[in-house]
């Protein structure tokens, strides 16, 4: 007999199948004429499977009638047509065996509906719900549509190195690395001395693969890096995590207008992937997390990104006749609730703000004719705010020397990095897109720490 999941055996094709499905109970019931219902999900959809099964099995009495929400169970039988509503199909059971039990008394999901904020203390078992459960399908389709987006427009994969001794952001939000030893070395004058560790240097976790990247893209022409990133920014937001996932194309002979063509591509194709491929799932976020998320992601899709400067940001800002939190002001970065307004209320669309104050952007990022500002650029959506930020990268060797000494950075540091601009040098652009911002925007969740499966935060690191 095959084996096959819920998926598959939920289809109208699989009916008249005898078939295997093996999963987790979410609910049983057992009705008088001797017959009992169970609800199985194995997490290959939303959906679960219906399970009859007969008082005339065996084991009915003895273990059927005994399952318990969050068991898991193998059940072997005939997948018919269901007269219930909401399913083409069940599988009338010949064969129920129980293969782990949950006792009901501790088992923490019941069948109720409970709060994220309950669900986050109980990582390990949240993915059992159907919230957690379609936010693991979506994380895993977009990552595929990364991939796929990258590889069919001539792009190579880069994989840059996670410790590195390097600060691309300039933010000073670094983790640094050490090893035990060196932490139970001598202290001179309570100073640790970073020449005798592993690396003879300070090193960190990565804030962003770009500098790495752009080595790259400064020979392949169009590269990505796609992979775990960390900021150890004290911010407990919604939208900050201390570890989260960005992919980062960087392009060699990109303009900052290609840069902003390809991330507006890129993130509807993002979008269109996931309301094709995700369809279930999606509209069980629009129907149990935000009533508007579908159509708003359909006017996304249909609607050119807006593109204005920074500068006419402020503008617009300083002319809404609101009285902000964070007072606007030209040469202050923008909060989020400027950069909400002009995406929710103002455009009602994604806004591409571009060349920003050089005094508010890292090193890297070109410098513009008139001094004052840099080819930055940084994409807005309705619901969560920047989720793209990017640039055209400063490609003159002199220029980029001296805005290394005017962040105050070790020039010997980027030797490296100032070599691409010594040795055929190209204007080049890339950007980031963090992934747990992206399925904040795709299904309408509003915690962060709920669209990564075990979130890292200020006094978070369970498991
Ligand atoms: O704007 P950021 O800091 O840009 C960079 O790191 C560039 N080096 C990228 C590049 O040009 N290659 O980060 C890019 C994106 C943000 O727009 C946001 O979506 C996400 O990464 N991000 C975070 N997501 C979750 N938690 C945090 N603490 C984040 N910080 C940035
Ligand atoms: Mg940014």
């Amino acid at each position: 007999v095959e084996t096959i999941r819920v998926v598959e055996a939920r289809r109208p094709e699989a009916i008249g199948r005898e078939v295997c499905i093996r999963g987790w109970v979410r609910t049983r019931r057992d009705s008088k004429a001797g017959l009992s219902f169970i609800e199985v999900n194995d997490g290959s959809c939303l959906g679960n499977l219906q399970v009859l099964a007969p008082a005339s099995l065996p084991n009915y009495e003895t273990v059927v009638k005994h399952l318990h929400t969050g068991a898991s169970i193998r059940a072997l039988g005939v997948i018919q047509a269901s007269p219930a509503k909401g399913q083409a199909t069940e599988l009338l059971a010949q064969q129920v065996e129980l293969l782990g039990d949950a006792d009901p008394n501790t088992y923490p999901l019941q069948k109720k509906n409970h709060t994220y904020e309950f669900l986050r203390t109980i990582a390990h078992l949240r993915p059992r719900t159907n919230t957690f459960g379609a936010v693991t399908r979506l994380r895993h389709r977009v990552s595929l549509s990364i991939h796929q987006f990258f590889h069919e427009n001539g792009f190579y994969y880069i994989h840059t190195p996670i410790i590195t001794s390097s600060d691309c952001e300039g933010a000073g939000a670094l983790f640094r690395v050490t090893t035990l030893d060196l932490e139970h070395l001598p202290r001179q004058q309570g100073r640790v001395d970073y020449t005798q560790d592993f690396f003879g240097k300070p090193t960190y976790l990565t804030v962003s693969g770009q500098l790495q990247a752009e080595a790259y893209a400064c020979a392949l022409g169009k590269v990505y890096t796609f992979g775990p990133t960390f900021r150890a920014e004290n911010s407990n937001t919604t939208r900050h995590l201390a570890e989260f996932w960005m992919v980062e194309p960087e392009m060699a002979f990109y303009e900052l207008a290609d840069n902003m063509n390809l991330a507006e591509a890129f993130l509807k194709r993002i979008i269109a992937d996931a309301l094709r491929d995700c369809a279930e799932d999606m509209q069980f976020f629009q129907e149990r997390v935000d009533p508007h998320l579908l159509p708003r992601l359909q006017h996304v899709l249909e609607t050119p990104f807006q593109r204005i400067s920074y500068t006419e940001a402020v503008d617009i800002l300083s002319r809404a006749g609101r009285v902000w939190e964070f007072p606007i002001a030209w040469g202050k970065d923008l909060q989020s609730e400027h950069e909400r307004y002009l995406a929710e209320e103002h455009f009602r669309a994604p806004v591409i703000l571009y060349d920003y104050p050089r005094t508010i952007k890292p090193f890297y990022m070109k410098v513009n004719d008139d001094g004052r500002t840099v080819r930055a650029m940084d994409v807005l959506v309705p619901g969560v705010g920047e989720i793209i930020g990017g640039s055209q990268r400063e490609d003159r060797y002199e220029v980029l020397e001296e805005r290394l000494q005017e962040q105050g950075l070790d020039r010997e540091a980027y030797r490296w990095y100032l070599d691409l601009r010594r040795y055929g040098s190209v204007p080049h652009s890339g950007f980031g897109l963090g992934l747990e911002r992206t399925l904040l925007f795709l299904t309408g969740l509003t915690n962060i720490r709920d669209v990564i499966p075990f979130p890292r935060y200020p006094g978070h690191a369970e498991y």
